[in-house]
């Protein structure tokens, strides 16, 4: 990689959008990457016009991120083929299920050096369990992956309310490269070398989200919702441990991606809201996905499947009692309340 690194944006919803908004500034004063960043833009209509085309001449994501101007240095671009062109790092930014298809249409098109970036918070499900998103990019397009991940809820990051965020990157060079594309007075980045340990936080702590859910919707207070994110911090630790195939430290824990992203989580968030509502009118999760999210997956009971998975092959399910019960408690019946005593049970040690 030599010259100025071509960036391109993989992605254009709510974070995409608020992401090519400091990507777009931060290229356009810089002379290490070139000014000109691609966004790759799912083409839909808007009141007879193009997504994209009302991007590139009122650079506004109308649809989502109204209200928020984007630099005029972002391109949207309909076609990904075209948009990752040449590009030496790609961020993806993208809900997880487009992900397989559009790699199919990028692999013969990206450079063989270029980085990947995955913000991409969720997981699929493999034959053995839960698979990583950054797995999945690098095994289609054999291109380096990282990973950011962190408390950073989008409109908040959009209104440039000071928060930070975790890179997990195992070359301190392109480390750097992705902090220097990124980071800004209010978009504070730590660089990580253990990008899965980044990655999974991201994914577990959806399932801690639901148990925070169920003690809300069982009126509980805030002493038990701090026991739910302390114990289930022990156990995405332990998770990840059992997990990850390179080294999992708790320091990683302690970045914006672990004890941060987890508590914003346990507090807002959908995971939390529509747990709340399951306890509340008794409804299945799928019937509250359909009502609450138009049909969306929500992620923490889908996590909790594919964590499961792995912990019953393992014979680990006594060692996870707080994954466990949100998992039986979403899909198996189990009584809402078990969850209280599974708090009172907990094993002290994991
Ligand atoms: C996308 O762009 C590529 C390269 O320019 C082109 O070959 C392809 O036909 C385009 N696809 C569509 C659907 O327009
Ligand atoms: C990191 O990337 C640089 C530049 O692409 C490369 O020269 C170096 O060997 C890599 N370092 C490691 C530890 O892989």
């Amino acid at each position: 990689m030599s010259g100025r690194k071509k960036v391109c944006i993989v992605g254009s919803g709510n974070w995409g959008s608020a992401v090519a908004i400091i990507i777009g500034k931060n290229t356009a004063k810089s002379n290490q990457f070139d000014p000109i960043v691609k966004m790759w833009v799912y083409e839909e209509m808007i009141n007879g016009r193009k997504l994209t085309e009302i991007i590139n001449t009122e650079h506004e994501n109308v649809k989502y991120l109204p209200g928020h101007k984007l630099p005029e240095n972002v391109i949207a671009v309909p076609n990904i083929t075209e948009a990752s062109d040449g590009a030496d790092i790609l961020v993806f930014v993208l809900p997880h299920q487009f992900i397989g298809r559009l790699c199919d249409q990028m692999k013969d098109h990206v450079k063989r050096d270029a980085i990947g970036i995955s913000l991409i918070k969720g997981i699929d499900e493999g034959p053995d369990g839960l698979k990583l998103i950054s797995h999945i990019i690098r095994e289609k397009l054999d291109i380096e992956m990282c990973v950011l991940m962190g408390a950073n809820i989008a409109s908040e990051v959009a209104d440039e309310k000071f928060c930070e965020t975790t890179i997990g990157c195992k070359n301190k060079t392109h480390g750097q490269i992705l902090k220097d594309l990124m980071q800004t007075t209010n978009f504070r980045i730590t660089v990580v070398e253990e990008c899965d340990t980044v990655e999974i936080c991201g994914a577990l702590k959806n399932i801690v989200a639901v148990g925070a859910g169920f003690c809300d919707g069982l009126s509980y207070g805030d002493n038990t919702k701090a026991a739910v994110i302390r114990l289930g911090l022990m156990e995405m630790l332990a998770f990840a441990k059992l997990f990850c195939k390179g080294p999992v430290t708790s320091a990683t824990f302690l970045e914006s991606c672990g004890v941060a992203d987890l508590v914003t989580t346990c507090y807002g968030g959908r995971n939390r809201r529509v747990a709340e509502a399951f306890v509340k009118t008794g409804k299945s999760v799928e019937e509250l996905e359909k009502e609450m999210l138009n049909g969306q997956k929500l992620q923490g009971p889908q996590t909790s499947v594919e964590v499961y998975k792995v912990l019953k092959q393992k014979n680990l399910v006594d060692k996870f009692p707080l994954f466990a019960a949100v998992f039986q408690i979403c899909y198996e019946g189990r009584p809402v309340r078990d969850f209280i005593t599974c708090l009172q049970n907990h094993p002290e040690h994991l």
